[in-house]
């Protein structure tokens, strides 16, 4: 009997690594992120923390081994002077966060606080530099001041605050959204822009050089990225960027939990069209770059809706349903596909902002949907990727569709071989078969993420609402898998 989905693994002769680095965060200076999130500051706090940062949150996100983490922005990167935060806590100025809710900013939680959370976690920093109203100078100094081992003006400052050794930070955004808030700029004004930040930020590690990532297009900016592939010399770039969020409309763009049938069909049409973006930026990209030296960094991606009703329209907190776990689910699935060219990504944001994975409501945390995919999808990190070939049906509504289906299969380092998939459709089940080829199999076993509820969510009073559950109804015979995937659900499965 055939299903209605089918999924053919196509092994090639080339291997494709999935990067960790696609499984990668971004906490902002915006709302409660930082401040009331991830830090609770090291004085009048009773919540458990390491050097401000709080502990749940340090363990939750151990244990989805987050790859690396952007900061301090987004758009409040380019306003971030960073000699701002370094230094006494007491004597650090106050300064005005003017993009998100013009609330005061006491740069408690600066430089070293953030690199130093980073190695707590295991995770590499991504520090995202001001372009937009910083100076060239400015920035080559923070390179120099985080990075450089020998005697330096910047290296001494590091000491005297209290930090001997350098971080050794690899990967540097030279501005953020330079076509909008980094500065309004056009591409042919920033390409030049970048060449002369990019010639200043000198690799103070001596270890292979600085991953400096350009700021990329705003989604369908193809021109956007053919300007910057186009001007910019090759030895001093890694990454070009690329945003892009799934939202219905950026003037009406929903509740994140009450939306309608409709808003929900969008939003996944919405998150739907990554697929396309990131297909369009690669082949450009492979005109200029045929040996794919540079990656597509898609370091802003995720579900952005209406603020939770009576929060600060300005701190973008919004709760995090099934539909986001939708959301992570394909595009993880997509990222993976396009392994080839996109090697680092970027969930927006990590804590109590958009489609976050950690909410806290003064001492409580929750874990949302969107976490548990990420640490469902945690075994893809660094395993070789398996072409697929998917047939999929169709998730239709008011007579537009789109596939219902997602998937991408890979085999870690310990040989275990792992499919993850996806269905968006609200109601469908949906049968799938999973053609093997010639792999041989012993074992199969499952884990799977839905709901009763479509719109259901994890909240405060009931955090472990929506968690993964064992998921043992595929069967394996000879070189087929069949199982059925539930309305609204992901699964991972793991073969042996
Ligand atoms: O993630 C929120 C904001 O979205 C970022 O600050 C900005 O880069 C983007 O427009």
């Amino acid at each position: 009997v055939w299903a209605q989905n089918v999924v053919t693994f196509t092994p090639g002769k080339d291997t494709v690594t999935i990067n960790k680095h696609i499984y990668g965060h971004f906490a902002e200076h915006l709302g409660r992120c930082i401040y009331d999130g991830i830090y609770v500051g090291e004085e009048n706090t009773t919540i458990p923390h390491t050097n401000g940062v709080r502990n749940d949150v340090i363990d939750a996100l151990k244990n989805l081994n987050i790859p690396n983490l952007r900061w301090p922005g987004g758009c409040f990167a380019d306003t971030y002077h960073w000699k701002d935060g370094i230094g006494p806590k007491g004597k650090r100025p106050s300064i005005v966060n003017t993009w998100w809710g013009g609330v005061t900013e006491n740069n408690s939680f600066g430089t070293h606080d953030f690199l130093n959370m980073c190695e707590l976690l295991g995770t590499e920093p991504y520090l995202a530099g001001n372009v937009g109203s910083g100076e060239v100078q400015e920035l080559s100094d923070w390179v120099q001041y985080v990075n450089f081992g020998g005697k330096s003006p910047m290296s001494d400052l590091r000491r005297e605050n209290g930090r001997e050794k350098p971080w050794n930070v690899k990967f540097w955004g030279v501005g953020n959204e330079a076509w909008g808030c980094g500065g309004n700029m056009t591409p042919d004004y920033y390409a030049d822009v970048y060449r002369k930040y990019a010639t200043f930020m000198s690799d103070w590690t001596n270890t292979g050089g600085l991953f400096r990532i350009a700021s990329g297009a705003n989604g369908a900016d193809y021109n956007w990225t053919e300007t910057l592939m186009k001007k910019i010399p090759k030895n001093l770039v890694k990454g070009i960027a690329l945003h892009h969020y799934a939202v219905i409309e950026w003037k009406k763009k929903g509740p994140s939990t009450m939306y309608t049938d409709e808003q929900y069909f969008k939003t996944m049409k919405s998150a739907w069209l990554m697929n396309e973006l990131v297909e369009k930026h690669s082949a450009i990209m492979d005109k200029y770059d045929p040996a794919k030296e540079i990656a597509l960094v898609v370091d802003e991606w995720g579900g952005w809706y209406e603020v939770e009703p009576g929060t600060n329209p300005g701190f973008l907190y919004q709760q995090n349903t099934m539909r986001d776990a939708m959301i992570a689910g394909m595009t993880l699935n997509i990222f993976n596909n396009h392994a080839e060219r996109v090697r680092m990504a970027n969930l927006a944001q990590t804590v109590n902002v958009l489609q976050a994975v950690i909410l806290t409501e003064g001492n409580k945390m929750l874990l949302t949907p969107t976490y548990h995919v990420m640490e469902m999808y945690k075994v893809h990190q660094d395993a070789t990727l398996i072409p697929i070939q998917l047939n999929s049906a169709d998730f239709v509504f008011n007579g537009e569709k789109i596939p219902a289906v997602t998937a991408s299969a890979s085999i870690a380092k310990d040989g275990k071989t792992h499919i993850s998939l996806v269905n968006i459709d609200p109601t469908k089940e949906q049968a799938i078969t999973v053609d093997v080829a010639d792999k041989k199999y012993k074992s199969i076993n499952g884990r799977l993420l839905t709901s009763k509820k479509l719109r259901d969510f994890n909240s405060f009073d009931n955090p472990a609402n929506i968690k993964p559950a064992v998921f043992n109804e595929a069967q394996i015979k000879n070189n087929q898998i069949a199982l059925k995937l539930p309305p609204f659900s992901v699964v991972v499965l793991e073969l042996n």
